[in-house]
């Protein structure tokens, strides 16, 4: 009998991930390589033989770094769409720039990311895998303070990975998204280190903790492996039930 674990390995694949320098890109991207992947990193001001600096809301920059995947390793088989920031302002004192800002990054820049790997993955016949970095935010109106370029943009982060993965479907590209919680990365800095919103999002979650950045780790390799070879389209909450509620 096949070993049920095998389907969660990557051996021989290339694994490109967006904002692999920090929190949650970083370890998926420790993750990748750990069930034999080749991974690649983008990010903002990375360097090294396999950490691109790139924007991923430079529409040149983008095909230019993917491009370089191709020359070095020759194949994209998986693509974390994940790099994300977020202006948490009440919109009322939002300018137009801090939102296009937003819009660039969350919106765009997965747009690009996932019009560029499938462009290769298309031209390989051999499909491959898109896992987008959604939020619960992407479905909720709440939580703890105006958000509305980040919830926005999620929101849209969650229809386009719906519509991408009909789009690809029979061409064996599956696009699916995680939809973390509130999780302990230097994007959240401000939040976790109050102790007020931490209790506030402890009070707001069934499962009544914070996540740490490992809590995605088993949903993004279960998305971009063969472990979830007929799933598509889905977005897998990481949230401990606040979505559920
Ligand atoms: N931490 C959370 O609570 C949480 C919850 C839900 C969703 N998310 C999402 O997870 C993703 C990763 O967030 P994180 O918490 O790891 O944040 P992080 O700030 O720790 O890491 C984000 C990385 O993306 C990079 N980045 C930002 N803009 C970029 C750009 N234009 N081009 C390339 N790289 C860029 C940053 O340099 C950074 O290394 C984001 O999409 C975020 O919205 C985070």
């Amino acid at each position: 009998m096949t070993d049920p674990l095998s389907g969660f390995r990557l051996d021989g694949e290339v694994a490109v991930v967006t904002g692999g320098a920090s929190g949650l890109g970083r370890v998926v991207a420790d993750a990748f390589a750990a069930v034999g992947a080749r991974v690649v990193n983008f990010d903002l001001a990375a360097s090294g033989d396999d950490a691109y600096a790139v924007d991923v809301a430079d529409e040149a920059g983008v095909k230019a770094a993917f491009e370089k995947v191709m020359a070095r390793h020759g194949r994209v088989d998986v693509l974390f769409n994940n790099a994300g920031i977020a202006i948490r302002k009440p919109t009322a004192e939002l300018s137009l720039a801090e939102w296009n800002t937003v819009v660039a990054v969350n919106m765009t820049g997965v747009f690009l990311c996932a019009r560029e790997a499938a462009r290769h993955m298309l031209a390989s016949g051999r499909g491959g895998r898109i896992v987008n970095t959604a939020s619960i935010m992407g479905f909720s109106g709440g939580g703890l303070y105006p958000n509305i370029s980040y919830q926005a943009t999620k929101g849209a982060v969650v229809n386009m990975t719906r519509a991408l993965a009909i789009e690809w479907a029979r061409q064996g590209i599956r696009v699916n998204a995680i939809a973390p919680t509130w999780i302990r990365t230097p994007l959240t800095r401000g939040i976790t280190e109050s102790p007020e919103l931490v209790r506030r999002i402890e009070q707001m979650t069934p499962m009544g903790r914070i996540g740490e950045p490992d809590d995605i780790v088993g949903a993004v390799l279960f998305l971009a492996s063969r472990a979830s070879a007929l799933v598509t389209g889905h977005i897998l909450a990481i949230d401990g039930g606040f979505l559920a509620q």
